[in-house]
């Protein structure tokens, strides 16, 4: 008789195999399923099996009862599968088909209020239910990727050993594996990861055009800033994107100028609205691949909108470097504050400097900045009120200004450069025009004014109206 796998991995795509690959590679017996869809998706987890080496002793399969018998009870199943439709499908089956003890791990991008509903349904029926954040894309999964948890404490302190060795290890060899608290903490965490992704990614994205304006572009300045404090995974993959050829012609220059998006972005945008938090770069890397998706708009504006195209002005490296970095403390510090708001929402109580941790290695913000940000949570430093910050901040704002001018001058939109500027105005004014907003709401909805100095107003107290007449 076949012996039975200490792990389950559902769903055969690119994450699925990857992880397979991973945990099969820590030693770990393993069955794998792939559903059966004729013509389509025929043979899956059997054709990984002869493909990977490592795979070579797993179990495949195509029947789900089969794959859950094939399994060590209490069973531990780890689902990934995209959200939406794919996954609530599967876990439905899985409900009738699992006992009390066993662990399921669901592994995709699902949202966190959906990994709530989950967690209760399967909670009821006495399975514990852990919604697991995975990033680091097919590599990360397969070296390494970084693992944000939540759901039932009990149920991550028996899957913890395996999880951390398929973690990726930080430089001091700490796995990026984190428990941020029941429900939907894991997978909350990991959406305000993609929300700073976004982020991150956008403000490369208006780096380059800034760069594309310019006589003779030096591409070579990505790889130069990666030897520097502005090192990070993105900033990487950016250095190789701008100079890849194929057939001699430079790749990125025949990809089609439209972006998608699969919904972590905009619900973590979504998420900052409701709790009241400014998350204003995430929010312009939203509204900037919403615009870029409208090509065939933006093609007809562009004859419509006609501007007065002079030649962009010389811009300097290093005002670039300087504003960029300065930029990204901002884009961090705001994607803290949201983590920061919605704990207190959701009374979840992880250090921040647990969320900082698991994103040093294996995901896709990794960064020399991230180590640092780190060690600040871990001091419990507000962030824009860290002396390092303070120095950042010194040494860059006038670049920041100048890169801005220069973007009005060449006609360059940058939305997320901007958003940080206004940001920092706004976060550093203390008389703000909020008073004039009072009186407009007050003047036409009567909503009641407070007084800055109520001695001052006849001893005025608490919400008061003017009368206009
Ligand atoms: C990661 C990535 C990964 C994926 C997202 C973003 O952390 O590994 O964030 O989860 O790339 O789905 O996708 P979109 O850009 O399509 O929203």
């Amino acid at each position: 008789m076949t012996k039975k796998a200490s792990w389950g991995i559902l769903g055969m795509g690119v994450m699925g195999t990857s992880l397979s690959r991973n945990l099969a590679q820590k030693g770990l017996s393993l069955a794998l399923y792939n559903r059966y869809l004729k013509g389509e998706e025929e043979g899956v987890a059997a054709e990984r099996c002869q493909t990977y080496p490592e795979l070579e002793t797993a179990q495949p399969f195509e029947e789900l009862a089969a794959f859950v018998g094939a399994l060590e009870s209490p069973r531990k199943i780890l689902v990934m599968v995209p959200s939406g439709p794919a996954i609530e499908s599967v876990l439905e089956q899985l409900l009738t088909l699992l006992a009390p003890g066993d662990i399921l791990i669901d592994g995709g991008n699902s949202h966190f209020e959906a990994t709530e509903k989950r967690d209760e349904r399967f909670t009821a029926a006495g399975i514990s239910f852990l919604g697991m954040g995975v990033s680091g894309g097919e590599e990360g999964a397969l070296k390494g990727p970084a693992l944000m948890v939540g759901g039932h404490a009990e149920a991550f302190g028996r899957v913890q050993k395996d999880l951390a060795q398929m973690a990726a290890k930080n430089s001091q060899g700490v796995p990026c594996l984190g428990y941020f608290g029941r429900g939907g903490a894991g997978h909350y965490v990991k959406m305000v990861h993609n929300g700073v992704e976004y982020a991150e990614m956008q403000l490369l994205a208006e780096v380059y055009e800034c760069l594309l304006t310019q006589e003779n572009p030096s591409w070579n300045l990505f790889a130069e800033w990666q030897q520097t404090e502005s090192q990070s995974y993105l900033l990487g993959i950016t250095a190789s994107i701008v100079t890849y050829r194929e057939n001699e012609a430079l790749v990125i220059e025949q990809i089609l100028d439209k972006t998608r998006h699969k919904g972590t972005g905009s619900w973590s945008s979504t998420s900052a609205i409701a709790q009241g938090a400014p998350a204003t770069l995430m929010q312009a890397a939203l509204n900037a691949r919403f615009t870029a998706s409208q090509k065939e708009y933006r093609s007809k504006m562009a004859a419509e909108l006609t501007t007065i195209n002079t030649k962009p002005p010389v811009l300097r490296e290093i005002t670039l470097k300087k504003a960029y970095d300065l930029v990204r403390w901002v884009n961090h510090h705001q994607g803290f504050e949201l983590l920061k708001a919605a704990k207190t929402t959701h009374a979840w109580s992880f250090p921040l400097s647990e969320a900082a941790k698991s994103w040093t290695a294996g995901c896709i913000i990794q960064s020399e900045l991230m180590q640092e940000l780190t060690d600040l949570l871990e001091e419990n430093q507000n962030l824009l009120e860290s002396s390092r910050f303070k120095k950042c901040h010194q040494e860059n704002r006038t670049a920041l200004e100048e890169l801005l001018t220069w973007g009005l001058k060449a006609k360059i939109p940058l939305p997320a450069f901007s958003a940080a500027w206004h940001y920092l105005m706004a976060i550093s004014q203390a008389d703000s025009s909020g008073n004039f907003i009072q009186a407009q709401r007050d003047f036409f909805g009567g909503h009641g004014l407070e007084w800055k100095n109520p001695k001052s107003n006849k001893g005025k107290h608490g919400p008061w109206h003017t009368k206009h007449s």
